[in-house]
This record gives structure tokens, sequence and C-alpha cells, in this order.
């Protein structure tokens, strides 16, 4: 399979069955923007789902907060991100198009009459780069001009440490610990692209764990090696995925250390979650900006210092992503092409396909019955429509792990199918044991 192709039929597969659909499509479509459609929602609220419970709720030194998108603007003054979250941009005075300056695909020297435009090929017509701020910028209040301008915060992490010390004294957490958010970011990226890869308006799921300077660096090595951890148990290709270490150049303004995590996508090894080293540049900043202390008192020691955070900082969108590409296979089976979504059945939007294998000697009476008894402990879709061959081809295709199926046995001794998606071999399995059945081999 060619790689581009790959992509592309994994954006028409998205499509198709309701992962993900361009926003406002009617109108054309806004650019970078995606909506999740019924399963593309299930899959990526299972990822969430399956993060949070690792951070929380299997963990007693981990809270979570939910803080808000908008926030004080001083925040993003002591963040460092009025100043430095920029990238260099080129314009073309030719086409219009934006790129940023350090684009691959340009050729001279943006500013100089050599550069050429990747888009419409004129040379000499790209600007010297301008440093150009990332931030959705608004305004609170309903007067515009008197309004105060605020931000639709590209990171949630300033979120949680604004918040340090109200979960700090509210929980009575003791350093080290961590707290941990789930929310939307924004970037206004020049260029985002590559399907919902770089998008202008995508999740975060991070976590920052404060500890004490001089633990730092024992911590970080923790925290990456149980993050790559977590990616393999969701069952994500062990092969495709690696770390790449910061070099001093490609350090963000606040890390001493960092990795991603990057997974070889069709396009290319791309980072999908970074585990930083932050010092103490955050709580320092910010105590500095707001003027209120934000140093911990140790009980055990009596010292006071002003904790360094790990941070882990994974896409929800871009996981989803990786879920969905790593997931996708085209084989052969009984000289019959198929397509199948292999997640793990953890994340899998539906659990169980049910079918009557004919619609007719009560056969869809007692399947509905059993969806209707699965349904009140997972998603699961029942389909009386064309051959079982194609009712389970389209579940494949879905990403469904188990197909039941009602036949002739049924009736009499009240057993069904179960067919595994990934290994297509078919158990018997008690109708009144189905529930234990599946249970066991979701993985929850
Ligand atoms: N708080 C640290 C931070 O935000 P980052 O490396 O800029 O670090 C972390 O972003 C993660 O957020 C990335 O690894 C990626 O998964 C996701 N992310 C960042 N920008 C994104 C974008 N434009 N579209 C989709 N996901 C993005």
């Amino acid at each position: 399979m060619a790689n581009a192709n790959v992509m592309d039929k994994i954006v028409s597969l998205a499509k198709r069955r309701g992962y993900v659909f361009q926003s406002s499509e009617i109108y054309g479509g806004l650019g970078s923007v995606w909506d999740y459609g019924p399963l593309g929602v299930e899959l990526k609220r299972n990822l969430k789902e399956r993060w949070w419970r690792s951070m929380i709720y299997e963990r007693d030194d981990i809270e979570g907060v939910d803080a808000a998108i908008l926030m004080h603007p001083k925040v993003w003054e002591a963040s460092g991100h009025v100043a430095g979250f920029t990238d260099p941009l080129v314009d073309c005075k030719q086409c219009k198009n934006r790129f940023r300056a350090d684009d691959p695909r340009i050729k001279g020297t943006p500013g100089e009459p050599d550069a050429q435009c990747p888009t419409c090929g004129t040379k000499g017509n790209l600007t010297a780069p301008r440093m150009f701020n990332l931030m959705f910028k608004t305004f609170m209040g309903p007067v515009e001009e008197q309004a105060a301008v605020v931000y639709l915060r590209p990171e949630t992490a300033q979120g949680i440490y604004v918040n340090y010390l109200n979960v700090l004294q509210s929980s009575r957490q003791k350093v080290p610990f961590g707290i941990a958010q789930i929310g939307k970011a924004f970037r206004n990226e020049i260029t985002p692209g590559n399907f919902t890869f770089r998008t202008r308006e995508f999740e975060q799921m991070e976590m920052q764990f404060f500890v004490k300077p001089g633990d730092d660096e024992r911590w970080f090595e923790e925290w990456r090696a149980a993050r790559m951890q977590w990616h393999v148990d969701l069952g994500i290709t062990a092969a495709k995925l690696r770390f790449h270490q910061h070099t001093a150049d490609e350090l963000a303004h606040y890390a001493k250390a960092a990795f991603d995590i990057e997974y070889e996508f069709p396009f290319g090894w791309h980072e999908f979650e970074g585990i930083h080293n932050r010092t103490d540049f955050d709580l320092g900043r910010h105590q500095q900006h707001s003027g209120k202390k934000l140093d911990y008192l140790d009980p055990a020691t009596n010292e006071r210092f002003v904790p360094y955070i790990i941070e882990t900082s994974l896409g929800a969108d871009r996981l989803a992503l990786v879920a969905l590409v790593d997931a996708y296979h085209e084989e052969e089976v009984e000289g019959e092409p198929r397509v199948v979504l292999r997640f793990h059945p953890a994340i899998a939007p539906i659990k169980a396909g049910v079918f009557p294998l004919v619609k007719k000697d009560g056969m869809p009476e007692v399947a509905t019955r059993i969806a209707a008894d699965l349904r009140r402990e997972m998603p699961v879709f029942y389909d009386d429509g064309g051959s079982i061959g194609r009712r389970y081809r389209r579940q494949d295709e879905a990403g469904t792990p188990f197909g039941v199926t009602v036949d002739g046995q049924t009736l009499e001794d009240q057993t069904v199918t179960v067919r595994d998606r990934d290994t297509l071999q078919q158990t018997r399995v008690g109708v009144d044991k189905l529930r234990t059945f599946l249970r066991e081999r979701l993985g929850w």
C-alpha cells in the first residue's frame, strides 16, 4: 500500500463510517477543523476515559481539574506565550498564501529575490519572516473597544498551575503529587494539516506532576517509561512507537529536558505526546507575576521550595488518529478483500454486533432481546440487513471486536456464536453467559 494512498483511504473510511467529518461541511468546510461523528466520538471518549482512569482512579497521588478555557490575560504573559509562542511566518505577495519560514518546500531565502513560493511558483514574492503569535484572541465584555483582550488557551497546562495551591489545600496531597486535566486548546497554526494531526482546535490530556527539586530527573524517567508503556498497553504497534529526545535548540522556553513519543504515521514519524521537565519555571513565573507565594513547605523537613514540574502532554485527537491509523488493515479473508479496524476492544466504539442469521423463525426476536440485554452494559449494534457475511464485514470496518449470531441452534439450546473480529474464530456461548464472556474479553 502506498502511504499517501493509505491516508486517503483512512480519511474516506473515517467519513463513510462516521468517525470524522469536516467542520461545517455543507458550507464548504472550515480549514483544519474537524467534527467527530457517532463512532468517532465513542473512540475519543474511550481513549479519554482510559487515560483519566489510569491517571486519577488507579493512583492516589493525582487529582483532576477542569479549568475554564478563558483565563486572566496575565497568565499568558507569565507563561511566556505572549512574548514567545510564535512561529516565523512568510507571505507570498503574489498568491497571498502563508507559510512557516522553515517550510521545507520553500526554495531560496524568504525576503530575497531567489525565494520561490511553494504554491504559485513565482520567485522574489516571499516576504522576509516575521514572528506570528499562535494564540487566538477574543474580547471579553459587551463593548469591543473597551473590552479586555483574552486568549483562547493554547495549552491546558496553565489552568493547572494557577490552581496548584487550591488543589494542594483542598485535597491534602503532599509533594510529590500530580494534577490532571482534559480539555480544549486552540492554536492559530500557520500550516495545519494531515487530516486531524495538526488542527487549530484540539483537545489535550495533560498531567503536571509536582516534585521536589533534585527529585525531578528520577520522576522524569519514571513518567517517560510509564507513558510509553501506556500506549503499548493500548495495543498500539510497539515497532511504530519511539522516543525522540529534544536537542538544545528544540527545547521549549520552559523545558530542561523533553522527550516526544512519536508514531510512524503514513506521512512519517511524528510526535503525539510530550514529556517535559519544566523545572520551577511555571510556578516561579506565576509567583512573580501574581505576587502570590506558590512555594511549598515540606512538613517532614520544614524546607521551603518551589516545586519542579514533570509534565505529560498528550493530544486526544492525535491519539485518536494514532489509534485509527494503527488499527487500519486491509487483508484477504476466504478469497475476499476485507478492511478491518483492529482496535483494542476497550476503545472500540461498538463492542458487539448482534445478528439473527435469517429474518424468520423467531430469530430476530431472540436477537433483539439479546441486544437489549447487552446494551445495559456496552454499546452494541443490531443488524438484520443483508447476508451474514456482509453484516460481519460492516462491523469489521467499524472496528467492532465481536459478532453475536442467533441461529437455528439458539432456538434449541439457548447458545449463540460469538465471532472474533481478528481470529475469525466462532465460539458457542450460552445466552445466559454472554455478558460475562464479552466483559472478560473487553479489557476494561
Ligand atoms: N503543555 C505542553 C504542550 O502543549 P506541545 O508539545 O505543544 O506541549 C502537546 O503539545 C501535545 O498536544 C502534542 O504532542 C500533540 O499531541 C497535541 N497538539 C499540539 N498542537 C496540536 C495541534 N495543532 N493539533 C492537534 N494536536 C496538537
